[in-house]
């Protein structure tokens, strides 16, 4: 394969993305680069870890220039290099997470934070992002520790859902919309064949 693939996942908290991202990482062996968001750099995953506290009290707007800052750093110091390298960078979240969560769940708007999130990519999107569509209720019911944005409760993960579909809507060529309430394995059957079909049609657009 000669061009990269840019793969998201995004969905609610326990929607079960990093379950998915890991196998299909896994399932790809050396041809993919797993990263996720925030994270994937010693600076990201620092702002990850304040992000994710409990006990950080943050204003929105400066929460959604943290997400850039580390989504920056990711972007340039893995992400772009794995994808001139010919890799699959499998992402578990990115710019979108950013648009559902800050952009609708706090409110500051999808276009303004869509404005900060494209200087922060340099414009760079995924090829293909799987919503993994879980309804908050089913989510609060599987088990896990819960972070800053969960402690908030089912209402900001019902808005972000809504985000969600709303975006996919909009963009049905890059989003695959996956019923993420079925066991993992086959949930994994369905995003490893979309992958396979856009791995082969990316080498065939791919210059000899
Ligand atoms: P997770 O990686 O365990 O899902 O945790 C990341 C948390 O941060 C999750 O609650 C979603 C939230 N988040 C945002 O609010 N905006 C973003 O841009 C990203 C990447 C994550």
């Amino acid at each position: 394969m000669v061009s990269g693939l840019f793969v998201s996942f995004e969905g609610i908290d326990r929607a079960g993305k990093t379950t998915q991202a890991g196998l299909l990482a896994d399932a790809l062996g050396d041809l993919a680069v797993r990263v996720r968001e925030p994270g994937g750099t010693p600076v990201g995953e620092r702002i990850r870890a304040l992000l994710k506290d409990p006990s950080t009290d943050l204003g929105d707007r400066a929460e959604a220039l943290l997400f850039a800052t580390a989504r920056a750093e990711v972007v340039d110091r893995v992400i772009a290099p794995a994808l001139a390298d010919g890799r699959v960078v499998v992402c578990d979240r990115f710019l979108d997470s950013s648009l559902a969560y800050q952009g609708a769940g706090r409110g500051l708007g999808v276009e303004a934070v869509g404005a900060v999130g494209r200087f922060a990519t340099a414009g760079l999107e995924p090829d293909l992002t799987f919503l993994l569509a879980l309804p908050p209720n089913a989510a609060a019911g599987r088990s896990g520790v819960s972070d800053r944005f969960e402690d908030e409760g089912v209402a900001l993960q019902r808005r972000v859902l809504e985000a969600y579909e709303r975006l996919a809507a909009a963009e049905p060529a890059r989003w695959r919309r996956v019923d993420a309430e079925r066991t993992a394995e086959v949930v994994h059957a369905e995003v490893m064949s979309i992958v396979e079909e856009a791995i082969a049609s990316a080498s065939a657009k791919a210059p000899a």
